[in-house]
């Protein structure tokens, strides 16, 4: 029964392997994802055998014994590296298909069909974040509204999207805001007006902490003087930040003086590994919580805080976790809150089990489907493997512990 079956366990064997590898070793880890990050942008089969040599020496015994073999093989007359490359290939992109929807927008409007027929609601992300130039951010507009405009022609539900304002200005820099506003203005109240007027819905997705304060100031500069009242539009509060708590404070409060409620979306946060990274390259404090647990704490505190409030927003509680979710559970049946005020979301791909079992309390669950090719999509993929990968995430416990009562 599919639905029983968590898309991340249909897996193939060496997606698997390779899932297994990054939690083994951080090393090897950190080899592979520059590997995969590599790969599109290799052009020959002879290419993506020289890096495969390079990234994996064959002593290391760390590939699948097939690809050690042809790789062997291919020196010095490179007999097999076309069947090497297009293995590799092979390998990368299914491990892709388990977590983005569609490479173009006809599979991913079948895909979003089927999870509507299911019973659930989507939200879609068009694959792609930090545009390199200003054209880029124009198609990156464009492309939205063409998601917006061709919606109903394949699917009955009107269309709830997921963006990032980085991908609609270039340059999206905290040090010019005036800069930023000037490009996002235009480009982000034609995506509102242009999904309002289908019935729609957009949410402002939450990228690293460098952006936060610009997300939200334009964000919603662009709701107060361009639409007062309009209550069709998500933010997003990540638990991991150390400030999180005062942030959503602020956004209470200026909820609360728009007198028109805005979704919130609850999550930990994406960016954990590159936050810590980045804080301790530059010597600046961490901005985010260094415990597992920590964040734990903080995401139910953020609960409880949201749904204090339920009469003046709307809760999207953004979590694999099983025990955030019976937190949030328990916590709206304490305050009454109604169920029109709050749902689930999840990611596509991740914990199918998990959107089942809260489908079956009747509480409304929304699928982020992301939706593009692999280049633009890399940044998100890598994000996905590392969370299915590291020791704290709590899908990446539950697939050690079906594999352990597999064998
Ligand atoms: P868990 O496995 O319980 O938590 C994993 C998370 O814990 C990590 O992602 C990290 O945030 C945190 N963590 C890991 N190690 C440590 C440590 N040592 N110390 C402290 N904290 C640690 N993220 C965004 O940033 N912006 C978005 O806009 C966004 N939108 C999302 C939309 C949806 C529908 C969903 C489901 C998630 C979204 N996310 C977003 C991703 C989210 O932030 C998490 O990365 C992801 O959901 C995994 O967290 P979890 O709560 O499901 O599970
Ligand atoms: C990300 O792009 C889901 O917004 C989140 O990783």
């Amino acid at each position: 029964m599919e639905e029983a079956i968590p898309r991340i366990q249909q897996a193939h064997r060496w997606e698997m392997q390779i899932l297994r590898w990054c939690m083994s070793d951080a090393a090897l880890r950190t080899q592979i994802l520059r590997f995969i990050d590599c790969l599109p942008a290799l052009e020959s089969p002879r290419e993506v055998v020289q890096h495969l040599k390079e990234y994996f020496p064959l002593r290391s015994g760390v590939l699948p014994l097939p690809l050690r073999l042809g790789l062997a093989a291919t020196s010095p007359r490179l007999i097999t590296a076309g069947a090497v490359a297009s293995a590799t290939r092979h390998t990368v992109s299914t491990m892709a298909r388990l977590f983005l929807a569609g490479a173009d927008l006809k599979e991913a409007f079948g895909r979003i069909g089927q999870l509507e027929g299911q019973g659930f609601q989507v939200s879609v992300d068009l694959l792609g974040e930090a545009t390199t130039s200003q054209a880029e951010a124009q198609r990156y507009t464009q492309r939205y509204l063409e998601i917006i405009r061709e919606w109903r022609s394949h699917l009955s539900s009107t269309p709830h999207l997921s963006l990032k304002l980085s991908s609609l200005a270039f340059p999206f820099e905290p040090v010019d805001p005036e800069g930023a506003w000037r490009q996002i203005r235009p480009r982000f109240s034609r995506i509102l007006q242009a999904a309002f007027e289908q019935g729609g819905f957009v949410n402002v997705d939450m990228e690293q902490v460098a952006l936060r304060d610009l997300t939200l100031t334009l964000t919603q500069r662009t709701l107060d003087e361009q639409f007062p009242g309009e209550s069709r539009v998500g933010v997003v509060i990540q638990a991991y930040l150390k400030d999180s708590e005062e942030v959503t404070r602020g956004l209470i409060r200026w909820v609360i003086s728009r007198k028109a409620p805005v979704t919130v979306r609850l999550v930990r946060g994406a960016y954990w590994d590159s936050e810590v990274i980045r804080s301790r390259q530059l010597g600046w404090p961490c901005p985010v919580y260094t415990e597992k647990a920590e964040t734990d704490a903080s995401f139910d505190r953020l609960t409880d805080l949201l749904f204090e409030h339920h009469d003046h927003l709307r809760i999207a509680v953004a979590t694999h976790n099983l025990r955030s979710i019976a937190h949030a559970i328990a916590k709206a049946q304490e305050l009454r809150a109604p169920q029109s005020h709050w749902e689930a979301q999840l990611l596509y791909g991740m914990g199918e089990a998990i959107q089942w079992a809260i489908h079956r309390h009747r509480i409304p669950v929304r699928i982020y489907t992301p939706v593009g090719e692999l280049i633009p999509g890399m940044a998100y993929l890598v994000r996905r493997i590392l969370e299915n990968s590291s020791h704290n995430s709590f899908l990446a416990a539950n697939l050690l512990e079906h594999e352990r009562a597999a064998h």
